[in-house]
């Protein structure tokens, strides 16, 4: 999945505040699936009587939703936890309780070490067992310190409560909606098998309920979440197999739901039917986050991506053949162990041949545990940095010149939040880009057309069509 990707790092959830009832900040780095979690768990404190805070300062419970997907996104953790520790300390002396949790994919991969090294912890949790915060806070406060990392024999889902109508209605007209978690491509330079397990599809049924729950609170635009959402398979009604394309076209039915989308897929999985759903689906946007990390066989190969450079630019040119006007957005790791200057150039390549709409690209992280970590010959910091600033700057002259196609041309796009101007509001486009525009008589959640007038560093700018 796009861990990281979306810039989503670090971001406090907003909610209401109660009065006399424990209060709960969560921190969530990482990626979309992580901002899921944080809601469900928020969910799940709830009914256990917290209320959510953006005040660090009058949180009882200061809960990390960590993630492991580099090197640095996993020790921003810890930095973070030596600040909570001195923060206990006053809160201590104080007398007034102060727990600190970490949840999310640094608590899965380091569980114990994590109690050895920041003692102020009170609870580790996994992503597998969120449903079971309540019961471990309970023994927290029966004076343990609880460690939960072990793969729940029982659905997670199955426990997990879904919020209320009008605490759902709070979180705006687009929501995500995990579908499927953990991974089985084993990419030889990836902690995700390991901290998020194996593949594993929810049940129709299940997110069929909790789609149809976020539409009736005014949800206009789903993405499915997944590790590796294409992979998704389950049964249909009539005990048939399932895979993403049929849950996209069964949701698509759904009264009042306007778009789907999903996130993250692999060029393996993306089979015939999910390609004809982008022809076919008018509620499946025209974007598509379709990693390809490098552009070299030979590197490829390393990765075990199982795929050559040629067979994904030919995917890509079968899904524009579906849908021309889809936009593409990837993921690249530069300096993979053994990446010569060719092979970076193989990369460059691809992404001269693709033209993204969108991109993320990372040097490589050497991560414990993943066979990547045990390859010799890895590519110098100062090179890492030189390949990625050039696969940068190429990467933004795509987007900017993506969104400079888009002036003068008319979009619908799905109205988001208020923008900063009085009257203005901020929507979102077919193609995922911000869209600031003068909505008088207009509310959130409608869908209008409007024309693009200019570009801005971020957005896009636009007046009624
Ligand atoms: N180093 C650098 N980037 C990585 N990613 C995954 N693992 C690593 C790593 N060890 C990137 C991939 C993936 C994205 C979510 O993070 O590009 O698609
Ligand atoms: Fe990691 Fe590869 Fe699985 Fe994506 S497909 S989660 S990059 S192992």
């Amino acid at each position: 999945m796009t861990q990281d990707t979306l810039g989503l790092d670090a971001t406090p959830i907003a909610m209401a505040h109660g009065a006399n009832s424990r209060k709960v900040f969560i921190k969530t780095y990482g990626c979309q699936m992580n901002v899921y979690d944080s809601l469900r768990m928020s969910d799940a404190l709830a009914k256990d009587g917290y209320v959510q805070t953006e005040d660090m300062g009058e949180a009882d419970l200061v809960l990390l939703n960590t993630c492991h997907i580099r090197e640095k996104a996993a020790e921003k953790v810890y930095s973070a936890l030596g600040r909570l520790r001195d923060m206990k300390k006053l809160r201590e002396e104080e007398g007034r309780e102060f727990v600190i949790g970490v949840a999310g994919c640094v608590a899965q991969a380091e569980g114990e070490e994590i109690l050895r090294r920041a003692p102020a912890v009170d609870v580790v949790i996994g992503p597998q067992t969120y449903h079971r915060l309540p019961q471990a806070l309970a023994r927290v406060r029966d004076g343990e310190r609880v460690i939960e990392t072990d793969y729940a024999v029982e659905d997670k889902f199955e426990h997990l409560p879904v919020a209320e109508k009008a605490k759902l209605r709070s979180r705006g007209v687009t929501a995500f909606l995990t579908v499927q978690e953990g991974c089985d491509k084993f990419c030889t330079f990836c902690v995700v098998p390991y901290t998020r397990g194996s593949e594993v599809s929810r049940p129709v049924s299940q997110i069929l309920d909790e789609a149809m729950k976020l539409v009736d609170a005014g949800v206009r635009e789903i993405t499915l979440l997944g590790q590796n959402v294409n992979a998704w398979r389950s049964t249909g009604p009539k005990g048939e197999e399932w895979g993403l394309a049929e849950l996209l076209y069964r949701l698509a039915e759904i009264p009042g739901l306007a778009r789907l989308r999903y996130t993250t897929s692999h060029p393996r999985d993306m089979d015939d039917r999910l390609i004809e759903a982008h022809r076919e689906l008018r509620a499946l946007m025209p974007y598509l986050h379709l990693p390809v990390q490098a552009g070299s066989d030979r590197i490829l190969k390393a990765m075990n991506r199982r795929h050559t450079g040629e067979e994904y630019l030919r995917l890509i040119e079968r899904i524009r053949t579906a849908r021309p006007d889809i936009a593409m957005s990837g993921d690249f790791i530069v300096g993979f162990p053994g990446e010569t200057d060719q092979d970076f150039e193989d990369t460059l390549a691809i992404v001269e041949a693709v033209k993204y709409a969108q991109a993320f690209s990372f040097k490589y992280s050497t991560r414990p545990g993943t066979p990547g970590a045990d390859l010799t010959d890895q590519v110098p910091e100062d090179v890492k940095a030189e390949r990625l600033e050039r696969l940068q700057a190429r990467l933004l002259k795509q987007q900017n010149d993506f969104a400079q196609s888009l002036v003068g041309k008319t979009m619908d796009v799905l109205l988001e939040k208020p923008g900063r101007m009085p009257g203005q509001l901020i929507g979102r486009s077919p193609w995922l880009q911000s869209v600031n525009l003068d909505a008088k008589n207009m509310k959130i959640g409608d869908i209008i057309h409007v024309r693009i007038t200019a570009t801005g560093p971020n957005s896009l700018f636009a007046e009624v069509a």
